[in-house]
């Protein structure tokens, strides 16, 4: 080397992103409480009373993780009115691809018609959504990328034992997407994420097959270790919790999402905040279960444009994320 490096440029860069359009998509096949029931030593009541899930969806053996994305990141496009040549990076957060390779990403982008895509799968597990929102407007304010899809997709039924109460009545399959792109006022704040792989343990894939969970301890941890990091995004985004308009954590359970609304309003989120319960109908679709919620809410009239939206995902790992957005 001689002399001084040249000055790198960072001009490309935007000053704040947005959240341009939203998308989603279910499966067809509609599993309710009775239908487990029929399978395992379970019931309608308990499932309602423990968990808050009254039906769920679940793929077909011929619909895949990459096919649910390639849907939901389609419509967001449709969304927000922009085309797959405009976007440069697919993002898709999951954690139930059949293999590690090939990563969804890239096939989904070539799907969509996003060519030459910067491309890569994101394993944050319940988190992931969070966690790809984070990385997809860092990545546009550094001058890396111009548009981003960020799409959380999974099959959670590939890897949950249809025969274990525990989990089969929880999880369900989905997609939902973001688009990402440039603005001059910000709608997306920080993420404030973090991670507790000590307690791995608590939830993993037993023998690289099926979901285990310790449920009486997820449930603790969650009802007491995620309320802080959403008020930990808040701040970051320089927002009072009283600004929130609408809450949506990870749709694991509804005793933990009312929980950690409660905490929230403990510290001054409002009374009249609207706190997503699309697990009623959806279960827990892991990293698409946030902005699968933020799409029914907003296609139900529940969310409006520029509602001040507080995001929050946390489990396996242990892994958590959380931001502000504005709902486009
Ligand atoms: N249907 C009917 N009864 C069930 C049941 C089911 N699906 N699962 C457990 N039970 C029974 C148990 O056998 C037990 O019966 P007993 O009191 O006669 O022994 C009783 O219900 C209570 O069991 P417990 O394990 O304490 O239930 P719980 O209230 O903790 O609920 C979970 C279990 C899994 C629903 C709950 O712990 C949970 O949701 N945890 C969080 C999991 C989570 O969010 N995971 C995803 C993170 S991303």
């Amino acid at each position: 080397m001689t002399g001084r490096p040249p000055a790198l440029s960072l001009t490309h860069g935007a000053p704040a992103t947005r959240v341009l359009g939203l998308g989603s998509t279910q499966p067809d096949r509609v599993v309710t409480n009775h239908d487990l029931a029929a399978r395992m030593d379970t019931d309608d009541q308990w499932i309602r009373d423990r968990v808050g899930i009254v039906e769920r969806r679940f793929a077909d053996e011929d619909e895949q993780v990459v096919d649910m994305a390639v849907t939901a990141g389609a419509k967001a496009l449709a969304d927000a009115g922009v085309a797959p040549a405009d976007v440069d990076t697919v993002i898709v957060p999951n954690c139930t691809m059949p293999a590690p390779i090939p990563n969804a990403a890239a096939q989904v982008a070539d799907r969509i018609g996003v060519r030459a895509a910067g491309a890569f799968d994101l394993n944050a597990a319940c988190a992931g959504f969070c966690y790809g929102l984070g990385i997809a407007s860092d990545l546009i304010r550094s001058g890396s990328a111009g548009q981003v899809l960020v799409i959380g997709a999974e099959k959670l039924t590939d890897v949950v034992d249809p025969d274990d109460r525990s989990t089969a009545i929880i999880f369900a399959d989905g997609a939902g997407a973001a688009l990402v792109g440039p603005a001059t006022d910000a709608g997306v704040g920080p993420v404030a994420w973090g991670s507790a792989g000590d307690l791995v343990d608590m939830i993993y894939m037993r023998e690289n097959r099926y979901i285990f969970q310790e449920g009486q301890s997820v449930f603790r941890w969650a009802t007491t270790q995620v309320a802080p990091v959403a008020m930990r995004a808040a701040e970051l985004a320089g927002v009072e919790l009283s600004d929130v308009d609408v809450l949506i954590p990870h749709q694991a359970n509804l005793r933990i999402v009312e929980a950690i609304a409660k905490r929230l309003r403990a510290k001054g989120a409002r009374e009249d905040m609207v706190v997503a319960d699309d697990i009623r109908y959806s279960g827990n679709t892991s990293s698409a279960s946030i902005p699968l919620a933020l799409d029914h809410m907003r296609a139900a009239g529940t969310v409006d444009s520029g509602d001040v939206v507080l995001a929050v995902g946390f489990g396996a790992g242990l892994s958590y994320a959380a931001q502000i957005l504005i709902c486009p």
